[in-house]
């Protein structure tokens, strides 16, 4: 292909750096972003459909590491390019704009959300710091792929820098109704619009999103849609959905590995072989955490006779702890934890198992293996792919799904047991009929999932993304 390499952008990298007294050492980032992406570098090195040299990855570093060794940035799957961004501006940026602002208001958080000036200018300078780092990399011949809602302006600040580069621009997040999105001020909806509009193709996980955004841009911009084509006066712009998804193979096999295997037998012995119920999210008001307590609790005061014999294991994954609305859930999620095991609990028996704490690959498949039910309750997501991971952990055929009609992954995943999170009776009924559900309704319901996710797993997501995105540049020789 004429394509040589391939440059993502996104405000997490893969790992973070920190300095301890031993000195500097990394550790993985949580989230489905770092996941997908994460999967498709492993990939790339070996796969024919895309055949790219070392991934560049360009992302957001909390220091200013002058020291940082370069092994440290590279391994064999990519090579990392950080961006500092002093605290200050790092604060009014992610904490703010992204994660005070865009974050809740796009996941129909609407008073959440907060419009402070000072919050847009941080956005604004720190998407014009990872324009510097991007402009300073890119060469004729590279594919651009930018990630999120941390990076809106960048597509077009690159465009205008880089009038010929080839961009993406994917889109992890829901793109909200255009009702929700007019709350943004006038002058930045606009920009933010226009922004996104510098990429050849803009993706998203669902049609639903994809509506949204299109009719954002008819009405904001007054621009016309041809073909899901947005058309500007020099060139036009592919908007689709892509919907991600995970390793399916890797988590399929992981389940039988060693270490998997050593640490699942452990935890089924300290939980005393009760039935176990798991759910793992990142501290986020948008998981539908607090609902998904209150659903259990209400199973448990209908169901006196599964006391003692299940037990919920809630893990819960440090996240953006410095924002208000976090810390509130923290506080709020213990106290009903602390509630329920006050209520129910005895000296044997423990009803909620919570930790807040990362968990590693080997313990998430253990957990998702060892599991009976997968309680995944979002008030709002994207997609959710811990939905996934769990459907694609189970190739023995056992364990039920619980699954948010508001997550993006229940389009797809239509056998599981879809409930509505704000309706506290229809969780507690899901439990009882997930606990209840017999062997070969299990089995029938995984297998329809799992042959769905075997075909529609990561690398079909990166080789849909990245496949269209050649074709249009190729298309429009305006652009190479
Ligand atoms: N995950 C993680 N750290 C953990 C446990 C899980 O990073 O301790 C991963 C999980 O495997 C999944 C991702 O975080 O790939 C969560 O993605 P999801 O789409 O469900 O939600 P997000 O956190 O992106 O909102
Ligand atoms: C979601 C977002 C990602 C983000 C991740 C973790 O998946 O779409 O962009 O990286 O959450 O959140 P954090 O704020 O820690 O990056």
């Amino acid at each position: 292909t004429k394509f040589k390499r391939l440059l993502i952008v996104s405000y997490r990298l893969p790992f973070a750096i920190m300095r301890t007294e031993e000195g500097l050492s990394i550790r993985q980032n949580s989230g489905g972003l770092v996941s997908a992406v994460l999967s498709m570098a492993e990939r790339m090195g070996n796969s024919e459909n895309l055949p790219f040299e070392k991934i560049h990855w360009i992302g957001h570093s909390d220091a200013d590491f002058q020291d940082v060794p370069p092994a440290l940035l590279e391994n064999d799957n990519f090579v990392v390019h950080p961006v500092y961004l002093d605290p200050e501006l790092n604060r009014g940026f992610y904490e703010g704009f992204c994660n005070d602002c865009i974050w809740p208001l796009f996941h129909y958080f609407t008073s959440y959300a907060s419009f402070a000036d000072t919050y847009y200018q941080d956005y604004e300078q720190a998407n014009a710091r990872f324009l510097e780092k991007v402009a300073a990399l890119v060469e004729p011949g590279d594919l651009v792929w930018i990630h999120d809602y941390q990076l809106m302006l960048l597509p077009g600040l690159l465009r205008a820098s880089v009038p010929h580069a080839t961009i993406g621009y994917f889109f992890h997040i829901p793109f909200p109704n255009y009702d929700i999105f007019k709350l943004i001020p006038r002058a930045w909806r606009q920009a933010l619009l226009e922004g996104i509009l510098g990429a050849d193709v803009v993706g998203f996980h669902t049609t639903d999103y994809v509506q949204h955004f299109q009719q954002s841009v008819s009405d904001v911009l007054s621009l016309p849609i041809i073909n899901q084509r947005v058309v500007l006066p020099d060139r036009s712009v592919l908007v689709q959905d892509f919907p991600i998804s995970v390793d399916f193979n890797k988590f399929s096999l992981a389940g039988q590995t060693a270490p998997v295997s050593e640490l699942r037998k452990t935890y089924k012995r300290l939980l005393r072989r009760n039935r176990i119920i798991f759910s793992v999210d990142r501290l986020d008001y948008t998981k539908g955490i607090r609902e998904r307590l209150l659903g259990y609790e209400r199973f448990l005061i209908q169901h006196p006779e599964w006391h003692n014999r299940v037990t919920f294991v809630m893990t819960v994954v440090p996240s953006r702890d410095k924002i208000t609305h976090y810390q509130e859930l923290k506080r709020e999620i213990e106290e009903a934890v602390g509630r329920i095991n006050g209520l129910f609990g005895t000296i044997g028996w423990r009803p909620v198992v919570y930790s807040y704490l990362s968990l590693s690959f080997e313990e998430l498949v253990a957990l998702y293996t060892g599991c009976d039910v997968a309680l995944i309750t979002p008030i709002r997501d994207g997609m959710n792919l811990v939905a996934k991971e769990f459907v694609a952990s189970r190739n023995d055929g056992k364990g039920v799904l619980i699954l948010s009609e508001m997550a993006g992954a229940a389009r797809e995943l239509t056998e599981a047991l879809i409930i509505n999170p704000t309706d506290t009776q229809e969780v507690a009924s899901a439990i009882q009929q997930a606990l209840e559900m017999p062997a070969r309704e299990q089995r029938e319901r995984l297998e329809k999932m799992r042959t769905h996710l075997a075909v529609y797993d990561v690398f079909r997501w990166t080789y849909r993304f990245l496949s269209t995105l050649q074709d249009v540049a190729i298309s429009e020789p305006a652009l190479q």
